[in-house]
């Protein structure tokens, strides 16, 4: 979801944000990184983990977590951090740490944070047990500035009184190690947190220490970061604190206390039983614990679980076991060099800051959604089959990020389709949006359906040995396209009234279902590519007259096209419309940066009446990238699209960081003017993204944006829900993309590339956009390209540029498919 990284993302244009001071990460890590891709010059075995800056996104409202990880985690060890800071982490040093804790998500935009439970603070208690500081807020400290520290696999950070805290991860446990100073003022203490997370949703768990075994147990409820807030969830953790012997509890108990004076301490007890907590808000209780003074650093092992404490402590003993943290930081990064090292480019050759945020985005990729199997709950309790949490949103991840992952990592891009026809099984939808394992709420319908549809259109040949049964999931499919559900804000669509008029309509009665009645214009737009989703499989499997059907569907976005709207000069806007027929007209240029009124509501709020969700109409009227033909016909043909797309971008109706604007900048490719997209992609790369941790345009929205800047430096646009690409010129000379379930590897090499192209205005006479492709030997389509003939095949590309533009700048008659003009007529 976008949700606040919207309504942040266009605010803070019109509003003026107080500006931070960020010192932070350490300025050796970007020394570090710069000196590794220097190195790769004379390197045949490249360790790609060197190239990764996990802290890319963590300012700016990115909303990255820079914890340790391993690849889809479910445990992302990092520090909670006062202020806005839904990852967790932050980058500005005016906001305090609350401590280090083992679950959260990374790139989402909740409001409050998601996860951030079990928390654990090092303190120096000069005055005794009874002096902790333990709440939240006395506690929380700032860092030390420019220390903090991460590589895949592996976070730390220092206080600003010298204790140094790291983490390394294994999918459902972690290590972590306190290194206190030498001058330190007390033996180590450590404060455990039962209660916390970030947004303050405690519903009530239980805490247990045995001081023999040096355990300490914790589990409970809490609340969704994003969706209905009767629902909760559980999750456990399991803390033991002896190091396997080497380390000796002096001190244990248990705390409570609130901000209004109650500061209690109960020392030797070792129970906390509080299973209910009704009121809500910020709950402070927890363990604390010291240890016999000694200098070497303290070695905590934690294993996380979402079914019980039992099974916490058993994936701490089966993942970690007696490995030391330099062995669970080292398998941590082999299984991110296997992923990172699907696709490799020709370093050396490669502008270093283009290397560093291609890796840095391939590593977030790969570290979402949380790998949960055998971790499930609710209706998924004991599912035999994969079980993913945090689909944060699929509106945000369908375009993008599950395509990128379709090219090297089919095996796990079935388990997660797997997930989501699970989640048909179980609830009799998919899911669109999973947040802290609880049904999130939904944005624009049913967007797995171009999820899964995307899988089966690239992999049904393999679909069975993948362990997917293109029968099922074109059931799910069908689910999603026909029955509404009773409450359509979590799963599912208003397919109803859809399906009735042509068009979700706006102030419709609707006697059958509840949802909040908004967003009739974009869920218009958004359901009938849902509904192409589910005509492709359709042509598929040959079911002819849902084919039809859901071709027709498809093209119900036209029904929101009001021809009457004029703004800017440009006619043609989709509109709201009431049951009768006639258009609800609101400006085009509401909820979009160029919109004076910062108070509008433009998100889920029950008050946004703009018609679209998180987006204007001048962004949201260029999505139907399955028929963007006739789009040109309404907008009154070739010459007046173009201009008008130069116009959006040119006028600041374009957000680099939002969903629908994703294929937008390649618009120019379905005009025939190839050249216009490449300039266009060059700019909006170089305006928006770069190495720092103010890198992103906003939220990360689950790796969405990752993926996106990993597709515009490859020089590649996936149409979701087909296997097409839009071709452009790659900011590398050469790369080569492995993919060891197909057993191929695809080599894609650009000639005439040249360094003085990569930057935002490509100088006249400098060789960039494409003259020519060849696959395999063979000349193809400059424009675009298949799966099928390319990376399902392997073998490879030869991308030849020129630096004449005007030459360049044609699809030599053949655009890239739209419906209407006959394309997409049969599945490859
Ligand atoms: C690579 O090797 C060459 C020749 O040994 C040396 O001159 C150069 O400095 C090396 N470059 C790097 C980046 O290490
Ligand atoms: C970090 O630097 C800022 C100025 O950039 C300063 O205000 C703050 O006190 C420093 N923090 C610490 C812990 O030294
Ligand atoms: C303790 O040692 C650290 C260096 O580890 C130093 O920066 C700090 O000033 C010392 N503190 C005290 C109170 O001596
Ligand atoms: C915790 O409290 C609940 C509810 O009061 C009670 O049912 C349960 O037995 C208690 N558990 C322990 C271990 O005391
Ligand atoms: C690389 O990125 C850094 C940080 O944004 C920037 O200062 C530097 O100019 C960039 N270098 C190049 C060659 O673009
Ligand atoms: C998820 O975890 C399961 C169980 O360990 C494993 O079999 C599967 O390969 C993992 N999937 C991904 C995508 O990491
Ligand atoms: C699809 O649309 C065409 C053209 O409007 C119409 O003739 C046909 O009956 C429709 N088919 C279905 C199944 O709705
Ligand atoms: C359609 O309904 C709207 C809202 O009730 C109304 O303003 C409009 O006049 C109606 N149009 C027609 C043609 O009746
Ligand atoms: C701005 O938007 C708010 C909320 O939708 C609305 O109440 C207000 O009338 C708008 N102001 C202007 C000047 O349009
Ligand atoms: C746009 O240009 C293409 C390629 O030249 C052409 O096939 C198409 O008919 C044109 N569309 C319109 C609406 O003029
Ligand atoms: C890929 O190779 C492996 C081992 O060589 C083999 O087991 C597998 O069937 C091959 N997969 C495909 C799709 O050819
Ligand atoms: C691009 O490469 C071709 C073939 O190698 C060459 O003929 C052409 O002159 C090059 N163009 C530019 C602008 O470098």
């Amino acid at each position: 979801m976008a949700f606040l990284s919207k309504v942040l993302a266009v605010v803070p244009l019109l509003l003026t944000l107080t500006s931070t001071v960020h010192a932070q990460p350490s300025p050796a890590l970007q020394k570090r990184i710069s000196a590794a891709i220097k190195a790769a010059a004379n390197q045949t075995q490249l360790d790609y983990t060197a190239f990764v800056n996990p802290f890319i996104g963590t300012d700016n409202f990115g909303d990255v977590c820079p914890g340790a990880s391993v690849p889809f985690g479910m445990a992302k060890f990092t520090t909670d951090m006062t202020g806005y800071a839904p990852a967790g982490y932050v980058t500005d040093n005016t906001q305090f740490v609350r401590g280090l804790s083992p679950l959260h998500d990374s790139g989402t935009g909740s409001s409050l944070g998601t996860y951030g439970n079990f928390e654990i603070m090092p303190l120096m208690c000069p005055h005794g047990f009874d002096t902790c500081t333990t709440t939240l807020a006395a506690r929380q400290r700032l860092r030390k500035n420019n220390t903090d520290d991460a590589s895949p696999g592996y976070f730390a950070l220092t206080l600003n009184n010298n204790i140094k805290m790291e983490a390394t991860a294994t999918r459902r446990a972690g290590l972590e190690r306190f290194t206190f100073p030498a001058n330190a003022t007390s033996k180590p203490y450590f404060v455990l947190d039962l209660a916390n997370d970030l947004p303050a949703s405690f519903a009530g768990g239980e805490l247990n220490i045995d001081p023999q075994k040096g355990r300490i147990t914790i589990g409970g409820l809490w609340g969704s970061s994003f969706g209905p807030s009767r629902f909760n969830y559980q999750a456990f953790a399991c803390y033991d604190l002896l190091d396997g012997g080497k380390q000796k509890l002096s001190e244990w108990g248990v705390w409570t206390g609130d901000t209004v004076g109650l500061d209690a301490k109960g020392l030797g007890l070792t129970h906390l039983n509080l299973t209910l907590n009704l009121i809500g808000g910020i709950y402070q209780s927890g363990a604390l614990f010291s240890y016999e003074d000694q200098s070497t650093p303290i070695n905590i092992r934690v294993g996380v679980s979402f079914r019980s404490t039992d099974q916490a402590c058993a994936n701490a003993e089966s993942e970690i076991g007696t490995a030391s943290f330099e062995d669970i930081q080292g398998r941590a990064k082999v299984l991110w060099q296997e992923k990172l090292s699907k696709i490799e480019i020709d370093v050396p050759n490669t502008p270093a800051n283009v290397t560093e945020m291609l890796y840095s985005s391939l590593y977030r990729s790969s570290l979402t959604p949380n790998n949960a199997t055998g971790e499930t709950q609710g209706v998924f309790a004991d599912t035999t089959h994969p079980y993913f949490d945090s689909l944060y949103c699929s509106w945000d991840t369908f375009r993008t990020f599950y395509p990128l992952m379709a090219l090297h990592s089919p095996v796990e891009f079935a388990q997660i389709v797997d997930n989501y026809i699970d989640g048909w099984r179980k609830n009799g939808w998919m899911p669109e949006c999973r947040a802290n394992n609880l049904p999130g709420w939904t944005q624009g319908g049913s967007s797995a359906d171009n999820i899964v549809s995307h899988f089966a259109m690239n992999y049904h040949n393999e679909a069975s040995e993948l362990g997917i049964d293109l029968n099922e999931l074109y059931a799910a499919l069908l689910a999603d396209g026909e029955l509404n559900p009773p409450e359509w804000n979590i799963e599912g669509r208003q397919v109803n009234v859809y399906k009735k008029y042509g068009y979700v309509p706006f102030a419709v009665l609707d006697v059958s279902s509840t949802g909040r009645q908004t967003r009739e214009g974009s869920r218009t737009l958004e359901y009938a590519f849902e509904d192409f989703g589910i005509r492709q499989v359709a042509l598929l499997l040959g079911k002819s007259d849902d084919v039809e059907t859901y071709t027709n569907r498809s093209l119900f976005y036209r029904n929101v096209w009001d021809p009457s709207v004029v703004s800017d000069g440009y006619k043609g806007f989709s509109q709201k419309r009431f049951p009768n027929g006639t258009f609800a007209f609101t400006s085009p240029v509401n909820c979009s940066p160029n919109d004076k009124n910062d108070t509008r509501s433009c998100s889920l709020q029950g008050n946004n009446v703009n018609g679209f969700y998180e987006s204007s109409s001048w962004e949201y009227s260029w999505f139907a990238p399955h028929d963007t033909a006739h789009l040109i016909d309404l907008m009154g043909g070739n010459a007046t699209f173009v201009k008008r797309l130069d116009h959006f971008f040119n006028a600041g109706y374009y957000l680099a960081g939002n969903e629908p604007s994703f294929q937008t900048p390649i618009g120019y490719h379905y005009a025939n003017h190839p050249a216009k997209s490449v300039d266009r992609v060059r700019e909006v790369v170089f305006t928006n993204f770069d190495i720092t941790p103010a890198g992103l345009p906003g939220n990360d929205d689950q790796a969405a944006m990752a993926s996106l800047l990993s597709f515009h430096l490859l020089g590649l646009y996936p149409v979701p829900s087909t296997s097409q690409f839009l071709v452009l010129s790659p900011f590398t000379p050469k790369y080569t993309i492995h993919n060891s379930f197909l057993n191929v590897s695809t080599t894609v090499t650009t000639v005439n590339y040249s360094q003085k192209s990569i930057q935002k205005k490509i100088p006249a006479g400098v060789p960039a956009y494409v003259q020519s492709v060849t696959i395999n030997g063979k000349a193809s389509t400059r424009c675009h390209f298949d799966f099928f003939d390319v990376f399902r095949v392997g073998g490879e590309v030869v991308i030849t540029l020129t630096a004449d533009k005007t030459k360049a700048d044609d699809c030599e008659g053949s655009l890239p498919e739209s419906i209407s003009t006959g394309g997409f007529a049969k599945a490859r």
